[in-house]
């Protein structure tokens, strides 16, 4: 699944619906690979006799050698099945294990414990009420723990138990136990849970799992399953308000249009009225139709068909919402982030920020502060790391419609997919949409480009020159002006060295700042581009993440991109400005292609050698290249 799941799949539900009077927990196991989460679920399972036949037969296939005599049997194996799922290739990450006893329905994420688990995590943690935090007895509380804990709260988990595992291991001392669930409780205060419940266990050995153990003695509270058998669950809020994701139009026939997807919040019945959130669009409900047959009403998590009276337009990527209570619309909020990566979230970089509704191109526009996971501190950042959290400003290219995630976890979640390689390397929680985004309106401007550019005689291009530092680039792209200038075109260029020194003179040479330094350039590009210009960038321009960012803001075929490539030793040996010299010796931090990357580029429309070559020659070569494209309507 490649994005927040809300619910777990379809079957499940059907198997659920069979225990349909009971209430249903929805948890998450949280630690780290050797606290044994698949060994407490499976013991939990074996224990209570819940275990299916089937996987019964499997256990003690691989692996454990206790299996072997029949002693013991390996419970993580119990879980196993869903590892050759996920080697399969098929798409979950996390998979819903289900169980019933005879007061209450379960459903736990099980969520695999390797590096990428805090991304598991986030899935399995976004749709549950409770969250098992394992530790191991001999270590008590580590960084592992407060991450796991304050990611569950962020994800508006309100009940945790305090599993102290391995309590054998400590000959089962109170001491340890009472040590551990008072360093817990310090440290958690601030995070606002409503009930924490701390339970001295085994998993390994079953204490305390099912029943009480005799040796905990000092123990008075519940084993671990009455606890999840009579949690207090807060009341589901019927009254949220309807949100209906449109995740596909049906249609047929000429005579049947509906509006497939399921119901994310709320309720609706047949007569009801409802909004497309965007357009403001108002119907109301004709049939509310499923495989099997017609529903007069249809509730949270329910995956239904939508037919409306009136025609429209409400394509994938929109939000069937109750009139009298909407979501928010807008193309900028407020969110806090927690980055999966292992290359870190930078403002400025773009991203396909995707919601259960909406997948549009966004960029963090501000980084506010990071937390602290330790102390919640806020702290400054310039960019966020893998495993981190931090407050960020984003900005859509589109307006997308959304609720706070305070009040609806369904509405109110998104992740971020890289371009490149469609991984999703973060997810968001919105806070509120920033009301500058209601004031601040896009002018149609009645002088506009096509004018502007006819008047000019010209088509407007951007010409992006990138490579090393002391490559050519803007040798060769002065050349270029030249020629063109002298032909009666109107050009500007602009250069790394000179913008530096005015527009981008707070910006060093950092990862992050490289990042900024090329956002600010090509968005003025494109103002010049809209002002009819042909405009020549020459800025080394290292990464390609920002060299597509610039591709993509311009318009079709107007972006050129010209590879200005000489060898790093020849670009040292030149040495035009002195800098390799002092950078060879260690005198500037950060300097591309020796302490920094250069990422070439893969398809440039020109990649020009310069070795052997005169700019001269090279910028003959651009304005050839150039009058053909602008031939070539
Ligand atoms: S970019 O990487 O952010 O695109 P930009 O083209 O603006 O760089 O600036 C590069 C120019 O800054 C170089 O031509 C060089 O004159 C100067 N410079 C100073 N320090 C560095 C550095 N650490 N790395 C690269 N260029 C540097």
């Amino acid at each position: 699944m490649s994005y927040l799941q809300t619910m777990p799949p379809h079957d499940i539900e059907a198997h659920l619906a069979e225990h349909d009077n009971k209430s249903i927990l929805r948890f998450i196991t949280c630690g780290s690979v050797d606290d044994g989460k698949s060994t407490l679920i499976g013991r939990l399972l074996y224990d209570a006799k819940l275990i299916f036949e089937d996987q019964l037969a499997n256990l003690g296939r691989v692996g454990s050698p206790g299996a072997a005599n029949g002693k013991e049997i390996d419970l993580a194996l119990l879980l196993d099945g869903l590892e050759a799922e996920r080697e399969q290739g098929i798409t979950i990450d996390v998979a819903y294990r289900y169980f019933a006893t005879s007061k209450r329905k379960f459903i736990v994420a099980d969520t695999p414990g390797h590096e990428e688990y805090t991304r598991n995590m986030v899935t399995g943690a976004s749709t549950a009420d409770l969250a098992i935090i394992l530790i191991d007895s001999r270590q008590g509380i580590l960084q592992q723990t407060r991450r796991h804990s304050y990611i569950a709260s962020l994800l508006g988990i309100r009940h945790v138990v305090l599993a102290v595992n391995k309590i054998d291991l400590v000959d089962f001392r109170q001491q340890v136990f009472d040590d551990i669930v008072e360093d817990y409780l310090v440290f958690a205060k601030e995070l606002g849970f409503t009930s924490i419940r701390p339970i001295p266990i085994s998993a390994r050995y079953g204490d305390n799992v099912i029943s009480a153990s005799a040796n905990t003695p000092w123990y008075k509270g519940p084993a671990l399953l009455d606890y999840l058998e009579t949690v207090e669950l807060d009341p589901i809020d019927r009254e949220k308000p309807f949100r209906f994701p449109v995740q596909l139009v049906m249609r047929p026939n000429a005579d049947f249009r509906g509006y497939a997807g399921q119901v994310a919040s709320g309720r609706i019945s047949v007569g009801d009225p409802v909004v497309v959130a965007k357009s403001g669009q108002r119907s109301s409900v004709k049939a509310i139709v499923t495989y099997d047959g017609n529903l007069e009403t249809a509730g949270e998590g329910e995956a239904v068909t939508l037919m409306l009276s009136d025609e429209v337009d409400a394509s994938r990527g929109n939000m069937l919402v109750a009139p009298g209570s909407r979501p928010f619309v807008a193309d900028q909020f407020q969110a806090h982030v927690i980055w999966f990566d292992a290359n870190a979230m930078m403002p400025g970089r773009s991203y396909i920020l995707r919601t259960e509704t909406d997948s549009v191109s966004a960029t963090v526009t501000t980084l506010k502060h990071q937390v602290n996971i330790n102390s919640f501190i806020r702290e400054a950042a310039k960019s966020l790391q893998m495993n981190e959290v931090g407050v960020c400003n984003i900005s859509t290219q589109t307006p997308i419609a959304f609720d706070a995630y305070k009040d609806n976890r369904a509405t109110g979640n998104f992740i971020f997919v890289d371009r490149v390689t469609n991984a999703t390397v973060g997810a968001g929680m919105i806070d509120f949409p920033l009301r500058r985004a209601d004031n601040v309106h896009w002018h149609a401007l009645d002088v506009n480009k096509g004018a502007r550019s006819a008047m000019k005689n010209q088509r407007p291009a951007v010409l992006w020159f990138t490579g090393l530092s002391g490559s050519g680039k803007s040798t060769i792209a002065n050349t270029l002006d030249r020629i063109l200038h002298a032909r009666g075109k109107h050009t500007y260029l602009l250069d790394g060295d000179n913008v530096r020194h005015g527009l981008n003179r707070d910006l060093g040479f950092t990862e992050e700042d490289r990042v900024e330094n090329i956002r600010r350039v090509a968005e003025v590009a494109k103002l010049m581009a809209d002002a009819g210009l042909i405009v020549l960038v020459s800025f080394i321009s290292p990464f390609r993440d920002e060299r597509r960012m610039a591709r993509e803001l311009m318009d079709e075929r107007e972006f050129i991109e010209i590879f200005v490539d000489t060898p790093l030793d020849e670009c040292a040996r030149r040495d035009p400005k002195g800098l390799y010299e002092k950078a060879l010796a260690g005198k500037i931090a950060n300097f591309t292609g020796v302490s920094s990357p250069y990422e070439a580029p893969e398809n440039p429309e020109l990649h020009l050698r310069t070795v052997g070559h005169e700019p001269i020659d090279l910028a003959l070569e651009i304005e050839e290249f150039l009058d053909r494209l602008m031939e070539d309507k």
